[in-house]
C-alpha cells in the first residue's frame, strides 16, 4: 500500500531535523527512551527563540501580567486540591495479542465480523486422545469420533475435503479438522442439513465440555474483528498468534461464532485483536523526597506550570502592586506519563508549557460597579480591555491575542482551526474552552478532506474553581478586596443588589456542591454559600480566571511543519537535486544571519568578515561560514532556515570604491540580493528579526 503522503512528509521532517540538529531522540545511544526528545544546537536556538517572545509579549509588553518562577516538585496537597490525584488520568487499554497499549478514547470506531472463539487444544495433544479413545468402546471420544465417521460417511468426508482443498486428509486428520474451528464454515452448509448439523455442533464442543481428557487446552474466550467482506481465515491467524503466545503448541481453535458490529473501539485497529478493558491511568510521575521510598515522601513532577501561579497567588498579588484584572505567566517543564506518546514531539512525557492565568472579576462584580456586562461577539478582537468586560469578553480578547501572537512568528490564520469545546468536552467548572489548532501533516481530516488540526493551545474560562480549591484545601483565603466593588454595592438599589446576591449565592452553592466532602451536609454548603455572597456585598471574592495555556514543544513542531519546504534543482548536466527550505520567521530563526566572506583564502576578506560577525553578535545569533561555495554556503544556511545571507567581497574592501564597506544581503524566500552599508547592517537585521 502506498504511504500516505502526510506520512512520508513527517518522515522528511523528522529526517531533517536530525540530520541539522533540531531535534534528536532522547538517549539515542542506548535505543531511546519513548517520549522524550533532545533540542540539538539549531532547535535549542529555536525554542529560545519562541520563549523569549512569549515571555516578552506575555509579561514584559504588558502592564498587567507579571511573571513567575516556580519549582517543578511541589507539595502534593496541591494536586490532591487540583483534583489531579482522583482524576488526572486517561483511559488506557491493551492489545491482547501484542501487548501494545491505546488510549481508549483515542481509537476510531470500527465495524466488521467479530470472530469469537471459545478457546483452543493444542494439535498434538488431541491427537494423542484422539489415538488413545478411538478404539475405547462406549469411551465419550470414541463414541463421538464414530459419531463424526457415521454423520460425515465416506463420499461425504471427500466431499468436505474438497471444498477445502484438503484431499489428502486421513480420517484422523479429518476427526482433528473437524473439532477445529475452521471446520465450521459456511461451504458446509450445502453438506449438512440443518438438523445434522446442529448435533454436529454440540458434538464439536466436547472438547471444551471434558477438558480433563485434553493435556492442554484453553476455555478463555477470544475474538478478532476483521472487515466486512475480508476471509475467516484472518480472524483464525492472529486467534491461533493469540494462543500460540499464550503457550499452546500448533493450537486448534474451538467454538467459533460470528456477528456483525458497527462503530466499536473494543479492537486494534492495527490487526483486529481483541483489547484489555478500558481502564483508568494517572498520568502524573510518581517519585519520593528525602532518603525513604515512604507513602509520606510522595511528591510529583508537575503535570502542569498552573498550579502553582494559583498557589503563589496572594504571594505575586501582594509583591507586585497589581489588582485585578491581572494575570500571572510561567513557562517551564511539565510532566506527563502519556500512555501512548505519539506524533514526533506532539505528544511527549516531558514537554515546556507557557501558562497565563489571567485573574478577573466575577461578573456579578463587574454589574455592581459598572450596570451591566459588556457583550461580544463569538469571533472577533473585541479590542482594548475595559471596565465592564465579563468573562465572556476576557476569554474572546485572550483568544485573538494569541492568535495574534502566532501571525506574529509566521502561522497565518489558515494554518490554523478553531475548536469551541462542546458542553460534553468542557470540565465541570469551565465555562467555556476555545482550542486554537494548528494543521500538522499527520492532523486527522474532515469530511471535505481538509486537515481539521490539533491542539496547539487551549484557552479555558475556568470560573473560581482553582482558586477556591487551594482555599478550601489550604484553609487560606484567596480571595481579594475590592473597594471600589464595596462602594458601589452600597448605592445598588435594594432589588439589584438581592438579585446580584442571588445569583452569585447560587454559583457558589453550585461549586461547593459538586466539590462537596462526603462529610459536609447541603446545610453547612447553604451556609458557606450565604457567607460567600455576604462577603461579595462588602466587597471580597474569589477571582474568576482565564488561561491561555500553550506547548512550547507543539509550537516548535507547528513551526518546524510550517517551515519545511522542499524544491528539486536540475543543473546543465540533467542532474537534479532536492534543496531543503526551512521558512522560519526571522523572529524565531534559530540563526538571523550567516556571515560569509566571498573567499576564505584572502585575508583581507576573512578579517572584515570576522569583524561584521563580531558587530552583529550582540545583538542577535549569527553564523559564520567560509567552506565551500557560496552556494553550498546559501543552502546550508537555508536547512537551517537563516534568513539572511551576509556577504563580504571585493567591494566590501573598495574595489568600486562607492561599495567600500558595503554588504551583499541575500534573502533566503525569494533569493533577492541588495547591498546593504555595514554601518546600516545591524540596524537593518534587527528591523527583520524582532
Ligand atoms: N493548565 C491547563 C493545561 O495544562 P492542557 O490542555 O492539558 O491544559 C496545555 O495542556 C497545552 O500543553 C496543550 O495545548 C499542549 O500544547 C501542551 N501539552 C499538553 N500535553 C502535552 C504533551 N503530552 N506533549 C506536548 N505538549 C503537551
Amino acid at each position: 500500500m502506498a504511504e500516505p503522503k502526510e506520512n512520508l512528509q513527517m518522515e522528511k521532517i523528522v529526517s531533517l531535523c536530525k540530520r541539522r540538529g533540531f531535534i534528536f531522540q532522547s538517549s539515542e545511544i542506548y535505543g531511546g527512551i519513548n517520549g522524550f526528545w533532545d533540542y540539538g544546537p539549531l532547535g535549542a536556538e529555536l525554542k529560545r527563540n519562541v520563549k523569549e517572545l512569549w515571555w516578552n509579549a506575555m509579561t514584559r509588553q504588558r502592564d498587567d501580567v507579571a511573571g513567575l518562577e516556580a519549582t517543578i516538585i511541589m507539595s502534593p496537597a496541591i494536586w490532591k486540591a487540583s483534583g489531579h490525584v482522583d482524576t488526572f488520568s486517561d483511559p488506557m487499554c491493551d492489545c491482547l495479542l501484542t501487548k501494545k497499549r491505546f488510549r481508549a478514547d483515542q481509537i476510531e470506531p470500527q465495524s466488521g465480523t467479530v470472530y469469537k472463539y471459545s478457546g483452543a487444544i493444542e494439535r498434538e495433544g488431541l491427537k494423542t486422545v484422539i489415538k488413545e479413545s478411538f478404539h475405547e468402546e462406549g469411551a465419550t471420544f470414541g463414541e463421538a469420533y464414530t459419531k463424526v465417521l457415521l454423520t460425515f460417511p465416506k463420499d461425504k468426508r471427500d466431499e468436505v475435503k474438497k471444498k477445502f482443498g484438503k484431499e489428502n486428509m486421513t480420517d484422523e486428520q479429518f476427526i482433528m479438522f473437524f473439532f477445529s474451528a475452521e471446520f465450521k464454515d459456511e461451504r458446509l452448509e450445502s453438506i449438512t442439513d440443518g438438523q445434522s448439523w446442529l448435533s454436529l455442533e454440540l458434538l464439536q464442543t466436547l472438547p471444551i465440555q471434558f477438558p480433563e481428557k485434553l493435556p492442554k487446552s484453553s476455555s478463555e474466550d477470544y475474538s478478532v474483528l476483521v472487515p466486512h467482506g475480508k476471509p475467516p481465515e484472518t480472524a483464525r491467524k492472529t486467534a491461533r498468534l493469540y494462543f500460540q503466545q499464550k503457550g499452546y503448541k500448533e493450537p486448534m481453535l474451538l467454538g467459533e461464532t460470528r456477528s456483525e458490529i458497527e462503530n466499536t473501539t473494543r479492537f486494534n485497529p492495527e490487526n483486529g485483536s481483541l483489547l484489555t478493558e478500558p481502564r483508568p491511568f494517572n498520568l502524573m510521575f510518581k517519585t519520593y523526597v528525602g532518603p525513604v521510598e515512604s507513602e509520606d515522601g510522595v511528591a510529583y513532577l508537575r503535570p502542569e506550570t498552573a498550579q502553582a501561579i494559583f498557589a503563589q497567588f496572594k504571594n505575586v498579588l501582594e509583591t507586585s502592586r497589581q489588582k485585578v484584572p491581572f494575570g500571572i505567566g510561567q513557562m517551564g517543564k511539565a510532566f506527563r506519563n502519556e500512555v501512548t506518546p505519539r506524533n514526533y514531539t506532539f505528544r511527549s512525557r516531558e514537554f515546556e508549557q507557557m501558562e497565563l492565568e489571567f485573574f478577573i472579576k466575577p461578573d456579578e462584580a463587574v454589574e455592581a460597579i459598572h450596570g451591566s456586562v459588556v457583550t461580544v461577539p463569538e469571533t472577533g478582537h473585541p479590542g482594548e480591555p475595559q471596565p465592564n468586560w465579563g468573562w465572556q469578553a476576557w476569554h474572546q480578547y485572550w483568544v485573538e491575542e494569541r492568535v495574534r501572537f502566532y501571525e506574529g512568528i509566521g502561522l497565518s490564520r489558515e494554518t490554523l482551526g478553531f475548536h469551541r469545546q462542546t458542553a460534553e468536552e468542557l470540565a465541570h467548572y469551565a465555562r467555556a474552552c476555545v482550542d486554537i489548532l494548528f494543521k500538522f501533516p499527520f492532523s486527522k481530516r474532515d469530511e471535505q478532506g481538509e486537515l481539521k488540526g490539533e491542539e496547539l493551545e487551549g484557552i479555558a474560562a475556568r470560573s473560581d474553581f482553582d482558586l477556591s480549591q487551594h482555599q478550601r484545601f489550604s484553609g487560606k483565603p484567596m480571595g481579594v478586596f475590592d473597594e471600589e466593588l464595596r462602594t458601589a454595592w452600597g448605592k445598588l438599589p435594594k432589588e439589584k443588589q438581592d438579585d446580584l446576591w442571588r445569583r452569585y449565592y447560587e454559583n457558589r452553592k453550585k461549586y461547593l456542591t459538586k466539590m462537596a466532602k462526603p462529610e459536609e451536609t447541603p446545610e453547612q454548603i447553604q451556609k458557606q454559600a450565604t457567607e460567600d455572597a455576604n462577603a461579595l456585598a462588602k466587597g471580597n471574592y474569589i477571582p474568576h480566571v482565564i488561561e491561555p495555556s500553550a506547548g512550547v514543544d507543539r509550537l516548535i513542531l507547528a513551526l518546524i511543519t510550517n517551515a519545511y519546504s522542499e524544491t528539486t534543482k536540475t543543473d546543465d548536466k540533467g542532474k537534479s537535486e532536492t534543496l531543503y527550505v526551512m521558512k522560519f520567521h526571522p523572529r524565531v530563526a534559530p540563526v538571523k544571519a550567516g556571515i560569509f566572506p566571498l573567499l576564505k583564502n584572502k585575508p583581507e576578506l576573512v578579517t572584515k568578515a570576522l569583524a561584521v560577525r563580531d558587530l552583529l553578535r550582540p545583538w542577535m545569533n549569527v553564523n559564520y561560514d567560509e567552506s565551500g561555495s557560496i552556494g553550498k554556503r546559501y543552502a546550508r544556511q537555508d536547512e537551517a532556515g537563516t534568513p539572511f545571507c551576509v556577504t563580504i567581497d571585493f567591494d566590501t574592501l573598495g574595489e568600486k570604491p562607492e561599495l567600500l564597506d558595503t554588504v551583499t544581503i541575500r534573502h533566503r524566500d525569494d533569493g533577492r540580493q541588495e547591498r546593504v552599508k555595514i554601518s546600516e547592517l545591524r540596524d537593518f537585521l534587527l528591523s527583520k528579526v524582532r
